[in-house]
């Protein structure tokens, strides 16, 4: 049996993914769920990126190791992709691969020491020591060259990252270099015998041409003493190994590759099976995937991928990428509470071609939702079904026209020869399978949508609800109503992959109980819904969405959570209350999501991401454990600057000294009761890992905690009255 092996690329595990990760994710087990269909043995991997200084860093803010941090990530993120039906249970991922477990260290060791033995192309070491000067962007992972980076705001400041916006660090120091610059002629002619190894072609040629400017060595270790949260070095402990040489090798020991032990319950052999592979990749990691990693696996003497697949981003408006840094991007998560995981693995598919760049705003979603989907599909499925219950009790009508009525049918509007749509059906499959496999999805739905809309006109034109007033049409009647009802199943087929939970629920109410996975599209034939077989239950399988209501909710919460946040900052509101302890979301957490998600990057912190949960009925007394009360991290703050929020009344806008590398803005709303200037200097008791949140336009990067006082809730700050360092945690 031939295999199929699919990669995403595993994402940092310094914060929870979104929805750019979906995306990528969805991709890939959308293609494995087809080639299951296919036949293929399929193995898909998707995971994180689990070492570095970001997650030294974000581990450090929020008071955890960094293993007690990758660990609540990774245990977050599976629930965030369980709910998109990415994970194992529902049929998605078989590995999600952790560079954190000891196989991956072992494995990762390996190939290192396999690179370090062979000479390189050129007959030179692959690996030598050497002394690094240059600049680091801790969350992009990577050492940047001045044109990556921006002029700083103040002279004798670190230049900008130019996609995080942010400082970089200085490197200055020993370390391991490999010899990359080497390998620009293999990976030319690598280029050259195998056009697809790098797709699409635009990005064969980005590649190309860097190559052709000159391949620079790379450093591939840190000091531990600067990145301890790494693999060690083999035979060298005093360096850590660089995360993208680190990283990129999981596509192989998560297979077994450089170890005995495999990740998951793939088992012995695995490598042997689902080796070569194919990477999904968004465009902004490509030289790390079409250059270093062939680089990488050329100098071990291991097989190369089958192909290293790039993506366009999701854009914001204003063209830069959806990140959580820069806090632009819709909350994909309420989207899908406020319609439904398939109709946003739908959307991401089918809105934005796949190569190029695509925006994508809630409206998007819920036009699509009704449109393509209530209106469109689901709409198809229910008036189908419904007038075989209604006209045939349920049970699947003849496909056959009698000989007798074809005349009649004819004249009907009803082409005798039911071939013509077949073979409609069979092309538009034919679209479908060929696109997904060349991985332009939003064609391949068009192509069924193209169907779809055929079928629906044919329904309007036909009128069967005119049909079954002649009882002598009702061979007619039947075999139309057949005919929808076939291509249905033919639709459910081929979109199980895209929209698995509703493919099954349409093959349900076609009476039918195969299992989707098993059924290879392209072996479909015409006429194989069983006459006289009995539908099930019908009911909608995309209810309608009240857009205007939805939108004007989403407005309305956005607002209404501004303000919660006004008042949870407010110790005259119902501050430090549940609902600001972070993983403990109330039931106004479930519905509230601003339009934009405010959290950055480096903030994301436990809980930040909103997931249902029950909370008790009022007036019943509940108790959290320690284990609750860990997660909300409280740390003394020095006021450094504080200010009246412009036209607000409430808030004053403090940057806090936290004992960090940099102060924090918090706002608070205690205007009415506090004069600003008096606060300078003072030291207050701070909540320093809740989800940052926008007020009046500015970002709250943590709570200031208070009494709250007599009836009116006068705020009364909580200070202390001994001397304490900046940043010293409450326990
Ligand atoms: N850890 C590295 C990858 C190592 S793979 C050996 C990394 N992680 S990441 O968390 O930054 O994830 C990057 C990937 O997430 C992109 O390549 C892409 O697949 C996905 N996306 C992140 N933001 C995205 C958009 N705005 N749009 C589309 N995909 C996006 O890089």
């Amino acid at each position: 049996m031939k295999s199929f092996y699919v990669t995403t690329p595993i994402y940092y595990a310094n914060s929870l993914p979104h929805f750019g990760h979906l995306y990528t994710t969805v991709v890939a087990d959308c293609l494995k769920r087809h080639m299951r269909q296919r036949g293929l043995e399929t193995c898909f991997l998707t995971g994180t990126d689990e070492h570095g200084l970001n997650i030294q860093r974000s581990a450090a803010r929020t008071g955890r190791t960094p293993k007690e941090h990758v660990d609540y990530i990774v245990a977050e993120g599976k629930k965030f992709f369980a709910s998109f039906w990415l994970d194992e249970a529902h049929g998605g991922y078989d590995i999600w691969m952790r560079t954190s477990e000891e196989f991956h260290y072992e494995g990762a060791q390996e190939f290192w020491r396999r690179v370090a033995a062979r000479p390189t192309p050129k007959g030179r070491e692959s690996i030598y020591k050497d002394f690094y000067e240059g600049w680091f962007c801790a969350p992009c992972g990577t050492y940047k060259t001045q044109e990556e980076l921006s002029k700083p705001a103040n002279e004798g400041d670190a230049p900008l990252c130019l996609v995080h916006e942010a400082p970089v660090d200085r490197v200055s120091e020993e370390g391991y270099f490999f010899r990359l610059s080497d390998y620009d002629e293999v990976l030319l002619k690598l280029l050259e015998e195998r056009p697809d190894f790098v797709q699409p072609e635009a990005r064969r040629n980005e590649v190309k041409s860097f190559v052709l400017s000159g391949l620079q060595d790379t450093s591939i270790s840190r000091l531990k003493t600067s990145v301890g949260w790494g693999i060690p070095v083999p035979g060298d402990a005093d360096h850590t190994i660089y995360i993208w040489f680190d990283a990129l090798i999981n596509y192989i020991t998560a297979l077994g590759f450089g170890s005995d032990k495999s990740s998951s319950s793939l088992g012995e052999g695995a490598f042997e099976k689902f080796w070569p592979g194919v990477h999904l990749i968004g465009k902004d990691i490509l030289r790390q995937h079409a250059i270093l990693w062939p680089a990488m696996l050329i100098g071990a003497g291991v097989e190369l991928p089958r192909a290293v697949v790039a993506h366009g981003m999701w854009l914001d408006p204003e063209g830069r990428k959806v990140s959580k840094t820069l806090g632009n991007m819709i909350d994909i998560d309420l989207a899908r509470r406020l319609t439904s995981a398939d109709v946003v693995r739908y959307v991401l598919l089918r809105e934005k071609a796949f190569w190029q760049d695509g925006r994508l705003g809630y409206e998007i979603i819920f036009d699509r939702a009704n449109s393509d989907l209530a209106s469109g599909l689901g709409n198809l499925v229910s008036r189908t079904l419904t007038m075989i219950g209604k006209y045939f009790d349920g049970v699947v009508p003849s496909s056959d026209i009698p000989e007798s009525l074809r005349l009649q049918a004819k004249r009907a509007g009803v082409d005798a020869d039911a071939l013509a749509l077949a073979s409609s059906m069979e092309l538009a499959r034919d679209q479908f399978v060929q696109s997904v496999e060349g991985y332009e999805f939003n064609r391949a739905l068009e192509s069924l949508w193209a169907m779809i809309a055929r079928v629906d006109k044919f329904l309007s034109d036909v009128k069967p609800w005119e049909l079954a007033k002649s009882e002598e049409q009702r061979g007619t009647l039947g075999a139309v109503l057949y005919r929808a009802a076939e291509t249905i199943r033919w639709l459910a087929v081929l979109l199980y992959p895209v929209m698995p939970e509703s493919s099954k629920k349409i093959f349900t109410q076609l009476g039918l109980a195969e299992d989707l996975e098993a059924i290879d599209p392209t072996n479909l034939k015409w006429g194989g819904l069983q006459t006289g077989g009995r539908i099930g239950e019908v009911a909608p399988v995309f209810p309608r969405i009240d857009k205007k209501k939805i939108m004007a909710e989403i407005e309305k919460e956005a607002a209404a959570s501004n303000e919660q946040t006004e008042q949870q900052t407010s110790p005259s509101g119902a501050h430090a209350t549940q609902a600001a302890v972070p993983g403990s979301p109330t039931a106004s957490d479930v519905k509230t999501a601003p339009p934009m998600q405010g959290a950055t990057e480096a903030q994301a912190v436990p809980g930040a991401q909103s997931q249902a949960s029950a909370t008790p009925p009022e007036g019943v007394a509940t108790f959290i454990t320690i284990d609750d009360f860990v997660k909300v991290e409280m740390r003394v703050g020095e006021v450094l600057t504080a200010e009246r929020v412009p036209k607000s009344d409430k808030l004053l806008r403090f940057t806090i000294d936290l004992g960090e590398e940099s102060p924090r803005q918090i706002l608070a709303g205690i205007a009415e009761h506090y004069e600003p200037e008096k606060l300078i200097g003072r030291k207050l008791a701070v909540v320093s890992n809740l989800k940052p949140r926008k007020l009046r336009g500015f970002e709250s990067q943590g709570m200031v905690l208070a009494a709250s006082v007599g009836e009116e809730g006068r705020p009364v700050l909580a200070t202390f009255s001994e001397d304490v360092p900046n940043g010293a945690r409450l326990k």
